[in-house]
């Protein structure tokens, strides 16, 4: 009987990639999704890439009465939680929202593993808890200063889950720090799918080279960087998920608390990835100087030896696989 794991956030972006690798490495995905922040179209998607049906409950992480109910009535040996919100610019807005949905659910998540006595747990967390780093490449190491709502409720959460890691040693727990996960599914069957004006670069592009937007605002051009635009570390989320099934692997082996950055280790501007996108869709893209965002940082990129020496995970698609299968969803996803 294959090991059932239990995704929450699973029909989310990252989420649902991460359903396919596991499915694909032989794991049992059970999906919770309360479609706050996703779509119930994939489902139906998940199932053309994976050839079975992927079961999902409708239901809030929040909700300790439903998610113990799913304790109860599967055997859930393992879960990586990805539910939550996402956005820096709508954290600053909505904090309480935030802490309740990114905070709260993880408690109510904890008490119900512990309470199921499933104690291997993979946490999405991100490098926004870094804020701006002193240096760059960022290792697990580096100071922690979250610049953002979002990213204080993402170090709360791994500060819960190294205290819960430290009261007991049973658990075996993945704090995994997302750097900018971009791209799609090569099927073009899944993929970024933000619901109105996107507030990430890529699906930005996207949207701009399908001439659904008319332009890329370029969000500071007089940062500390190369050609003054921001930098980032975009990692394929094919390649997040895998590492998600290397660390499933790796904590049914190793209990204790562990943190590994998932990026690929370079650093690219936003003139980079404009230049990127423009030779994976062959049209120019059109494009203009805008403020910076609050909560922005010039430059952020990851170190990620650790996780190529614990995992032996490296990234293995660079930003022009990224453009690419982002493009190839843009055009196909309405199929
Ligand atoms: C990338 C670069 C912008 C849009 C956030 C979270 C991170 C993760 C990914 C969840 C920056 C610039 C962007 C635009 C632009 N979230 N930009 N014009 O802010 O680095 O990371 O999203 O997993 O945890 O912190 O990603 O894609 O918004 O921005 O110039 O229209 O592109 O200034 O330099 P960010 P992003």
């Amino acid at each position: 009987m294959a090991d059932t794991v239990l995704v929450t956030g699973g029909a989310g972006y990252v989420g649902s990639h991460i359903v396919v690798e596991l499915a694909n490495a032989g794991y049992s995905p059970l999906i919770i999704d309360n479609f706050a922040t996703s779509l119930p179209s994939m489902l139906p998607r998940l199932r053309r890439v994976t050839d079975r049906t992927i079961p999902c409950v409708v239901g809030d992480v929040r909700d300790l009465a439903v998610i113990k109910r799913l304790f109860a009535e599967h055997s859930i040996t393992a879960v990586i939680h990805c539910a939550g919100l996402k956005s820096v610019g709508e954290g600053e807005q909505k904090p309480v929202a935030y802490y309740d949905n990114n905070v709260g659910g993880a408690i109510a998540l904890v008490e119900a593993m512990a309470d199921a006595n499933v104690k291997r747990l993979i946490f999405s967390s991100s490098a926004a808890v870094y804020g701006q780093p002193d240096r760059n490449p960022v290792t697990e190491d580096a100071p922690l200063r979250p610049a953002s709502v979002y990213g204080r409720t993402k170090r709360t959460v791994e500060q819960m889950l190294e205290d819960v890691s430290s009261s007991d040693a049973g658990w075996s727990i993945g704090l995994l720090r997302y750097f900018n996960p971009a791209g799609a599914h090569p099927s073009a069957q899944i993929g970024e799918a933000p619901s109105g004006t996107p507030n990430n670069l890529v699906p930005m592009l996207a949207q701009v080279a399908a001439a659904s937007a008319p332009e890329i605002a370029v969000c500071g051009d007089d940062w500390d960087t190369p050609d003054g635009t921001g930098v980032r570390d975009y990692v394929h989320v094919m390649d997040l998920a895998v590492g998600h099934v290397a660390a499933m692997q790796y904590l049914a082996r190793v209990p204790g608390s562990t943190t590994l950055n998932l990026g690929s280790g370079r650093g690219h501007s936003v003139l980079e990835v404009v230049a990127a996108f423009e030779r994976a869709c062959g049209k120019p893209i059109a494009r203009r100087a805008a403020p910076r965002r609050p909560g922005d940082v010039a430059s952020c990129y990851a170190d990620p030896s650790r996780a190529q020496d614990v995992l032996g995970w490296r990234a293995a698609r660079d930003l022009d696989a990224i453009c690419a299968d982002a493009w190839r969803w843009q055009t196909n996803r309405h199929r």
